[in-house]
């Protein structure tokens, strides 16, 4: 009886790991945190969505270099996820608040120009990097070192894809330049 009773009670008990961060700053960090997800994981889906779909004569570059970014985007997300319970809060659990919480555009059209793939992606990413500084700015005021540290690295990542998709989208405005210094 009385395990029956203690097992009811710890069905009731909360989710908070402790942390000798305080409560106010739990909160925030994990708001931050994940609207944070939210955005990682619908990025990701954008991204293996134009990995799937895009067509033309730079397709394999293309195909492997966003399945690349596709893979280095999902592996944020645990991280994330983890570094919320970490500190003692919950995280997001189902697509449905994915899709409640995240602040970036789907786009689900037909057909997208692979040149057009490459610049909305550029922007998603810068959009998502903007947001990881702001989530710095938090955890740094709170004191949370270990999600600065993390978030230092994910923002460099997020560099990385964009200065190679601004490379990749810059090669049409290249050609037209060198074809006019030749003529
Ligand atoms: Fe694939």
């Amino acid at each position: 009886m009385a395990e029956k009773a203690d097992a009811k009670e710890r069905r009731k008990s909360p989710l908070a790991t402790r942390s000798d961060l305080n409560a106010e700053a739990v909160k925030d960090i994990t708001g931050a945190l994940n609207a944070l997800l939210a955005d990682v994981y619908a990025l990701y889906f954008k991204t293996k969505n134009f990995h799937w779909h895009v067509s033309g004569p730079h397709f394999r570059d293309y195909h492997l270099l966003l399945d690349e970014q596709g893979d280095q985007i999902f592996a944020i997300g645990d991280d994330i996820a983890e570094r919320v319970r970490k500190i003692g809060g919950t995280t997001i659990r189902s697509v449905g608040q994915i899709s409640r919480l995240h602040r970036s555009a789907d786009n689900d059209a037909d057909y997208v120009d692979p040149q057009d793939m490459l610049s909305e992606l550029q922007e998603d990413n810068r959009a998502l990097i903007t947001r990881m500084r702001e989530a710095h700015d938090l955890c740094e005021e709170a004191g949370d070192v270990a999600t600065t540290s993390l978030l230092e690295v994910w923002i460099d990542e997020g560099e990385r894809r964009v200065w190679f998709l601004f490379e990749a989208t810059r090669s049409r405005e290249y050609s037209a330049a060198t074809a006019g210094g030749k003529a």
